[in-house]
């Protein structure tokens, strides 16, 4: 059995695992990595004045990792530009934040060739290639051109954007054909693989083939639908351990007896951020009486921050929390403690099992792993109640969440209140349905369902772009 090689444009194998800062998915492909004696391969995070071709080797905690430096240019043009101000927002269904830049498709390119071009020479006869995600979907175009022959895969980690929205991107043709150089394609729901099957048949048309089969552009893919989930004993564990338990005690006392609800995402437009704070506000307005029994706990690290719908979108939060807190809060009392900061991932657990409610509202996620997460952390024995957005991947297999349509600010108010009179026969039945949902989409499943997948493709042809 040959090596895995990992390729994603962030390499965040963790160099020190017991931190507890790294997520589920870096411990799961770290784990793999040193099962299989693999390589995990992206950009170092750093810029130099000119691109060396040459990839940094070092060892994380087992797990070799091969880091490129990238020039300043090609951070503006792939990572700020066609991955984040173009695909981004497309794959998001924000056709009105995507800009379309012909540097920016050039800039992707490159950098892609360049990954590529360094990587070829490091794979061996009997490598498989697992590549991730909308940063480097022509990875495997260029690696074929260079003449690697072996199985190499990939894996989306956002949705795919319907048929209508993908077709106003300049070359969606060739990003698309160049998919199509991979033997497997993986998506984390029924509903993005639907959304891609609609593209290449209306649009390219292409056949479906076989059981999960496509052929279009003179080639075959495989395609799956792989849910990924959390490392749900490493995350109960953290949850168990000292500070998770100390963390759990810390937001007890500190609400003092009021119902917790938390949010925690990436500063992100995708994420219903906005809607979140908006729907809330409608809930205190609507239930005067139960203004003094509640607490909005909304943890959300910066992201992206050179990205202007971003900085847009920080600026937007920042105001609507402070007027939410200026209408509602009392000289004990605020509604919003609203924080941009990340937490480790056992203070994290602590924190979800203090929090009554747990509000997942993206507008449009690939999967959402902080529902997974929340459901994890609870009590058994007196579980919160998770309200989820239907348009969250995890909505596909989580339906005994409460589910909402999160642009609608009265169905979110409704969906707070149900959430916290829910009485606790109905809180466990809930619970116990998703619990086990959490645990059938274990990481280590969706690592193994993929990798296993694309070990068993049948190769047709020489591979050959
Ligand atoms: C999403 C993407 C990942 C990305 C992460 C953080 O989950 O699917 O590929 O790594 O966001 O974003 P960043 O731009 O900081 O890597």
């Amino acid at each position: 059995m040959g090596r895995l090689i990992v390729v994603s444009n962030r390499v965040s194998a963790p160099t020190d695992p017991a931190a507890g800062s790294a997520g589920g998915l870096a411990m799961a492909l770290s784990a793999a990595l040193r099962k299989y004696d693999g390589l995990w391969f992206g950009w170092s995070g750093e810029t130099v004045d000119h691109f060396t071709g040459e990839a940094k080797i070092e060892d994380r905690a087992g797990v070799t990792v091969a880091l490129v430096d990238l020039e300043s240019q090609d951070v503006d043009e792939y990572y700020n530009g066609y991955a984040n101000k173009t695909l981004w927002p497309l794959f998001h269904h924000r056709v009105d934040l995507t800009t379309y830049e012909r540097s920016y498709g050039e800039g992707y390119e490159r950098v892609n060739r360049r990954f590529a071009e360094v990587l070829a020479p490091m794979i061996e006869p009997d490598d498989i290639i697992w590549v991730h995600d909308y940063h480097l979907i022509p990875m495997a175009r260029d690696l074929r051109r260079l003449g690697i022959t072996n199985r190499i895969g990939f894996f989306l980690h956002t949705p795919w954007p319907a048929r209508q929205l993908l077709v106003t991107l300049p070359h969606h043709r060739r990003l698309v054909e160049s998919l199509f150089a991979y033997d497997l394609v993986g998506f984390h729901t029924r509903e993005w693989l639907d959304l891609f099957t609609d593209y290449v048949v209306t649009e390219a048309r292409g056949d479906v083939t076989g059981e999960n089969g496509l052929e279009c552009f003179g080639r075959v893919v495989q395609t799956g639908v792989y849910p990924i989930g959390i490392d749900v004993e490493g995350f109960i564990a953290a949850g168990d351990s000292a500070l998770g338990r100390r963390t759990y005690d810390r937001m007890m006392s500190s609400t003092a007896f009021r119902s917790l609800l938390v949010g925690v995402d990436r500063l992100d437009y995708s994420k219903g951020l906005e809607q979140r704070l908006v729907g809330y506000e409608q809930f205190l307005a609507d239930n005067p009486d139960m203004r003094s029994q509640v607490l909005l706990l909304q943890v959300t690290p910066i992201s992206r921050d050179e990205v202007d719908s971003y900085q847009d979108i920080r600026g937007r939060l920042d105001s609507l929390a402070g007027r939410i807190n200026g209408a509602y809060a009392e000289m004990d009392w605020q509604p919003i403690r609203y924080l941009n900061r990340t937490y480790r991932r056992d203070q994290l657990a602590g924190i979800y099992r203090a929090a009554r409610v747990g509000l997942v509202t993206p507008l449009r996620d690939g999967m959402n792993l902080v529902a997974k997460e929340y459901v994890a952390a609870q009590d058994p024995a007196n579980p919160g109640v998770l309200i989820l957005s239907r348009f969250a991947g995890a909505a596909e297999q989580m339906g005994e969440a409460l589910l909402v349509n999160p642009f609608s600010r009265e169905e979110l108010s409704e969906a707070i209140k149900q959430a916290l009179t829910m009485p606790l026969a109905e809180r466990i039945r809930k619970w116990k349905a998703l619990m086990q949902v959490v645990r059938d989409t274990d990481v280590s499943i969706w690592r193994d369902d993929f990798v296993g997948a694309l070990k068993a493709v049948k190769i047709v042809g020489d591979g050959g772009a």
